[in-house]
């Protein structure tokens, strides 16, 4: 039986990285944040979730996924059995908010890109979600746009299994639920995702 805790040694590097995330100025955002935002839900090996970049209320909150878009993934997460308190590590591209919410730059991705790969060589999560462009393109090389990608599995580090599905900003833009829509497709997709975690840890 694999064991799925994640080891004390590793929750203080998690926590003594937040620290120098909640410190850095590495990037022209450091001046611009109210908190930088390092990680939410909860420290686990078996699934993770990567956003984009905080937005207004994670910049207020120090929080990731608080506000609207938050509130729709909390939803899509519980429709499947899986909370952020007890399933899912929550983290984003860059840890604090760009103006007005614009794309990332590439020199931010840069400069912020240590503490994802620490969050991420730390926990080794089995599942990865990328959700949204800005996920996708900051672990699939070359990769084509998200409406061509999501709901595929791709290798991911160490081992994992990404999975690339819409950001819930954009089904927040997208009402129907019609077949073949954008909140139609992401509700196979967490299916799916839920289906392969039950088979790979029904014995741990
Ligand atoms: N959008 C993201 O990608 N991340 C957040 O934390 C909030 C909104």
């Amino acid at each position: 039986m694999t064991d799925y805790l994640v080891k004390q040694e590793d929750l203080d590097l998690l926590e003594r990285t937040k620290d120098r995330c909640n410190n850095c100025q590495k990037c022209p955002l450091g001046l611009l944040r109210t908190k930088s935002v390092f990680s939410g839900g909860v420290p686990n090996k078996k699934l993770m979730l990567v956003g984009e970049a905080p937005g207004y209320w994670e910049d207020q909150k120090g929080e990731p996924f608080v506000g609207k878009a938050g509130q729709l993934l909390d939803k899509i997460f519980a429709s499947v059995g899986f909370s952020r308190q007890n399933d899912v590590y929550i983290c984003n591209t860059l840890k604090c908010r760009p103006p007005d919410n614009r794309n990332p730059l590439p020199e931010e991705k840069d400069a912020c890109r240590e503490f994802l790969d620490i969050q991420v060589g730390t926990l080794k999560p089995r599942i990865i979600l990328l959700c949204g462009n800005i996920a996708v393109q900051s672990f699939i090389e070359g990769a084509r746009g998200i409406t061509k990608v999501r709901g595929q599995w791709f290798d991911g580090p160490y081992g994992a299994k990404m999975m690339p599905i819409f950001h819930p900003s954009y089904l927040l833009r997208n009402d129907s639920r019609e077949k073949g829509s954008p909140k139609w497709l992401m509700w196979q997709d967490i299916q799916e995702i839920r289906r392969v975690y039950d088979e790979l840890f029904k014995d741990s």
